[in-house]
């Protein structure tokens, strides 16, 4: 497809939003989690919005099997990607995979970028080459021998590839060889794929947002989520149970109230792993410190939620008086300018 965005009036230029739809309620202690991921459609028409409100014309395209002729027969001058995509490892690689064959330029990050930081035992792994601390895991995969040795209990464990704390039940901490096996065999027969049990850290929790590119990458500052209770005796973890309801578990503070320090080691890191996975235009990344205070990259989320009061990055934006509708057209403007589009 031949990309039209050259010449075209701000008017007449049309941003394509691409999405999946949760069809179902997941609500806390549902066992089926298998939608978590996908977005509502208030988040998908706040985003419409905000576009529109840019003064560009939009249209919504949900990435089931017919978005290849959806895309050919809309041409998009440029689409603003919040697409989880539809199973596999690579699910969230989907959409911007096809939009390359398009040749039809996207806001957010490429899918290599994408199909990396979705298993996070590999991200680890690529970031420890840039000197990034993260926990001690192990990795546990189907039909393998679960060897639970070389790691020092208490462990989270976590399935290797999913987001929106899939997996990350009520019940994820192991405390001995015996609870982790038992764990890990739950999570295979819930997702069938790798497990990841990582040594738990019990010190501070922060999620860094960042926006933009290259020289004008801005990070926002670290929000810390600040426990009040958990859902799991002992251990303060920000599994689903306390992202639905998490005005009874936790309050955001943003900005953190850590040393300057801490802050600038948060920051130092966030844009390191940025650069180092080849991120684009957004991410969100979660760190936890240990009992010393040492900080500790746990995930990154290139696609991070957008759903307006309630997902993180939204929320730390606005913390810094940048509104959803505001932080839309930002992630719009750094994908465009990105792409060479003038928006
Ligand atoms: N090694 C660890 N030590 C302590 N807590 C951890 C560790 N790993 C994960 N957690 C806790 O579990 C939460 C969810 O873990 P993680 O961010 O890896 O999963 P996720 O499902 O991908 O989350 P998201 O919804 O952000 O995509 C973290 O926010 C943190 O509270
Ligand atoms: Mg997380």
């Amino acid at each position: 497809m031949e990309n039209q965005s050259e010449d075209v009036p701000l008017g007449q230029m049309k941003i394509g939003v691409t999405y999946n739809l949760k069809h179902v309620e997941h609500t806390a202690g549902n066992a089926s989690d298998e939608q978590a991921e996908y977005d509502s459609m208030d988040t998908v028409l706040a985003i419409e919005s905000a576009i529109r409100r840019l003064g560009y014309r939009t249209v919504l395209l949900e990435a089931d099997e017919t978005l290849p002729q959806k895309l050919l027969q809309e041409k998009p001058d440029l689409v603003f990607n919040i697409a989880e995509g539809r199973g596999g490892r690579a699910r969230e690689a989907q959409v911007p995979a096809l939009l390359n064959l398009f040749t039809i330029p996207f806001t957010g990050s490429d899918e290599t970028t994408l199909c990396l930081s979705l298993d996070k035992a590999l991200t680890k792994r690529v970031l420890a080459t840039y000197q990034i601390p993260t926990p001690r895991y192990r990795l546990f995969s189907p039909g393998e021998p679960i060897r639970t040795s070389g790691l020092t209990f208490p462990v989270i464990v976590k399935p290797n590839a999913e987001g929106s704390s899939k997996g990350i039940a009520d019940v994820c901490i192991a405390k001995s060889s015996a609870e982790l096996k038992s764990l890990v065999e739950k999570n295979f027969s819930l997702y069938g794929s790798a497990v990841l049990a990582e040594e738990f850290l019990s010190g501070r929790e922060f999620t860094v947002g960042l926006l933009g590119n290259g020289e004008t990458l801005r990070v926002f500052p670290p929000m810390e989520i600040v426990y009040h209770r958990s859902p799991i005796e002992g251990y303060n973890v920000y599994n689903y149970t306390v992202k639905q309801e998490y005005q009874s578990y936790v309050t955001y503070q943003c900005p953190a109230e850590i040393p300057e320090a801490m802050e600038q080691e948060l920051i130092r890191l966030s844009k390191k792993i940025f650069f180092a996975l080849n991120c684009r235009d957004f991410a969100r990344i979660d760190f936890r410190a240990d009992e010393s205070g040492k900080i500790y990259f746990i995930e990154i989320n290139p696609l991070p939620g957008l759903a307006p009061h309630y997902s993180d990055y939204p929320m730390l934006a606005e913390f810094c008086g940048v509104a959803h509708e505001e932080l839309v057209g930002m992630v719009l403007k750094a994908g465009a300018a990105r792409a060479g589009l003038c928006l």
